[in-house]
């Protein structure tokens, strides 16, 4: 059994509730799909703490770091340039540039046992968005997601959890009592996001994938702390707490 987490966004204290979750399980690797920074107030710990997962795919605001951050609205990019500073403004030197370079050195897909690993879609894995509005751009977009997926896709990026079926349907975890049974067509799994989940319920959420049972966990952390923290930056915008604590 494998866990697949996205979209920590420098929160630490989601990162901890969901690690010690997963140390409860008899899960052999951890896969990160991206977005280890960005939003949240604690980029280097985070990042500390994501070297240590088997594989960390490159988010849009990993890449924002080192490179014009592309596509982001204003409190996002304002995230964007604090985290910079936060991340530039380590005195340690050697540590400085190791998480960087970790940054830096994320793969931006992975491809393991016919599951492929991205950060937003198979078609362009770093900055597509699938969201499961049945728009016509949004069908389009899936059909030709799903042209490019051999059998399993696991995505994060939009932060709404749930599948996405070769039928061009979508359930969320709810819709399909928290779990998964993947059959011979092929889907796209989202994994929700462990620091910022957009779904309406503020509980960090991760995937565990066990041969071919997919389950999506929520677990509780204490988002207080974690508003505080942002507020207490007086850079990040308040918003960014705000929507923790009612998981939009
Ligand atoms: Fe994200």
């Amino acid at each position: 059994m494998f866990a697949i987490i996205s979209d920590i966004h420098g929160n630490l204290e989601a990162l901890e509730a969901v690690r010690a979750d997963i140390a409860e399980k008899k899960v052999e690797a951890v896969f990160c799909l991206g977005d280890v920074v960005g939003y949240g107030p604690d980029p280097k710990a985070c990042l500390d703490r994501a070297v240590e997962f088997d594989f960390t795919i490159m988010g849009n605001h990993d890449h924002a770091v080192f490179m014009e951050p592309t596509g982001f609205n204003t409190s996002a990019e304002q995230a964007v340039f604090w985290t910079r500073k936060v991340l530039d403004g380590e005195p340690e030197e050697k540590l400085r540039r190791s998480r960087l370079e970790f940054l830096a050195g994320m793969d931006e897909f992975r491809d393991r046992d016919s599951i492929l690993f991205v950060h937003g879609s198979p078609r362009r894995p770093m900055h597509e968005y699938l969201f499961p509005d049945e728009g016509e751009a949004n069908l389009t977009r899936l059909a030709e997601s799903f042209d490019l997926v051999k059998h399993v896709c696991l995505v994060g990026h939009t932060h709404l959890p749930g599948v996405f079926t070769e039928t061009m349907e979508f359930f969320t975890p709810a819709q399909v009592g928290h779990k998964y049974a993947v059959a011979d067509r092929k889907v796209i799994i989202n994994v929700g996001s462990v620091g910022q989940p957009r779904d309406l319920d503020p509980r960090a959420c991760y995937v565990t994938v066990d041969g071919r049972d997919i389950r999506w966990h929520r677990v509780e952390y204490n988002y207080k702390t974690t508003m505080e923290k942002i507020l207490a930056t007086r850079e990040l915008d308040e918003f960014l707490a705000a929507r923790l604590a009612e998981g939009r």
